[in-house]
């Protein structure tokens, strides 16, 4: 890969051996996957932060670094709410390490917002045709696919060589060449809700690491799309897709290599007449349709789930507004967490406390797979394909899939 003076500067440990590192993990990464040179971002998105997935080791790793961040940084969920932690039974050891990871990213100039849902509340971190390092699938898929910015999905590390750098290495999602439709889904089915994530678990194993573009009766909300691209990394590998005549996508033949600050002009919007090109050049043809929604539903029942958890990705204003409204004058009955970004939270007093009235929690700066806290109940249900696809593995909990309305019912019953 081809480094200019100072980026070999740095490499060479002329700022540091913090930075020499850091420059060491692009320059491998660079060079695997072929990128021609580095580029520069405007934002990272650090995930390894839950302590229940770093462990000692990841403590010491990043305890172990200097420096300050070249590029505005924020972190991906913890393993605990910040602050109210003992509410959700986390121990105070874990605790204690949960906060010094917190603490040691902080003292690189991270911003402590532990949130999956960045773009919720710090827009000014991507902007269409922006370069980015982001770690979190969902983020990525969003950013990549709602926004019309460009990342890979980045691991906790190469994510903070770039938060540091302020660079990262130009291959992957960050090339034209690599950002066209792979498969063409047509979905016959009226869609709403939860089945946005039922569709994106279906597809996302249908495709795996492809890029779908997809062809939809309905306009989905900006929650729906990110319910859908959460699923489908989670279900399959999808960093990218698109949906017909509603997000951006890169004219044919333009070239990202012309321009670091993304291209703008390339970015246009898909219309209803397709280009044919892209329809020549999607391999593969789906169709689905409302019974295969439906299948979903059917194959991960309720059945006697313990916990009911929303939130994954986290909830933003309108869906914290839809679940008070939904919880307005019933009792949870039982464990009923609501996942959301602090600053989401803090902005809505209102909202949290008719949440909370029903004796459901709003959860921050966490969720439901990657805190500990989950791990005690037998089943869990959710109404996101992503929660649906991690949660057995990753927690080792049984998970039933349901509308947002039928899971609030269920967290109702006795
Ligand atoms: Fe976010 Fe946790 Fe889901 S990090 S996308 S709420 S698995």
């Amino acid at each position: 890969m081809y480094l200019s003076r100072e980026e070999d500067g740095i490499l060479q440990g002329d700022q540091g051996e913090t930075l020499r590192r850091m420059m060491e993990i692009l320059v491998a990464l660079g060079d695997i996957y072929g990128a021609e040179r580095l580029v520069p971002v405007r934002s990272a998105q650090i995930a390894g932060v839950s302590f229940k997935n770093i462990g000692e080791a990841g403590l010491e790793w990043i305890s172990d670094l200097q420096g300050h961040v070249a590029v505005p940084s924020i972190l991906n969920p913890a393993g605990m709410d910040l602050e109210r932690w003992k509410e959700m039974g986390i121990d105070e050891d874990f605790a204690a390490r949960q906060r010094e990871v917190v603490r040691a990213y902080e003292r690189l100039g991270v911003t402590a917002d532990c949130t999956c849902t960045p773009y919720q509340i710090h827009p000014d971190l991507v902007r269409r045709g922006d370069h980015l390092a982001w770690s979190e699938s969902s983020a990525v898929s969003y950013a990549n696919s709602v926004l019309g910015a460009r990342t890979n999905r980045e691991g906790g590390p190469s994510a903070l060589a770039a938060a540091l750098v302020g660079k990262t290495p130009l291959y992957g999602y960050h090339l034209d060449e690599n950002r066209r439709p792979t498969h063409i889904i047509a979905v016959d089915a009226d869609l709403k809700g939860s089945d946005y994530g039922a569709l994106g678990f279906l597809a996302g194993r249908i495709v795996k690491d492809g890029v779908p573009l997809f062809r939809l009766r309905g306009r989905p909300e900006q929650d729906d799309l990110k319910a859908l691209g959460a699923a489908m990394a989670a279900s399959g590998s999808v960093a990218l897709y698109f949906v017909e005549g509603l997000t951006p996508y890169p004219a044919s033949g333009s070239s990202s290599q012309r321009n670091d600050r993304g291209n703008e002009k390339s970015n246009q919007w898909i219309n209803k007449n397709i280009d044919k090109k892209i329809e020549r050049e999607a391999a593969e043809k789906i169709a689905l349709e409302n019974k295969d929604i439906d299948e979903v539903y059917e194959r991960y029942p309720p059945g006697d789930s313990e916990m009911v958890a929303l939130g994954c990705p986290h909830c933003s204003r309108a869906e914290l507004e839809r679940i008070a409204a939904l919880l307005d004058g019933r009792k949870a009955r039982r464990e009923l967490w609501v996942c959301t970004a602090r600053r989401i939270a803090e902005a809505s007093p209102d909202l949290v406390s008719r949440i909370e009235r029903s004796g459901a929690k709003v959860i921050c700066d966490t969720c439901m797979v990657v805190s500990p806290a989950s791990e005690r109940f037998r089943k869990m249900l959710v109404n996101s394909g992503k929660a649906l696809s991690y949660i057995p593995g990753l927690c080792g909990v049984e998970a039933g899939f349901a509308s947002t309305e039928d899971c609030i019912s269920m967290a109702e019953e006795d």
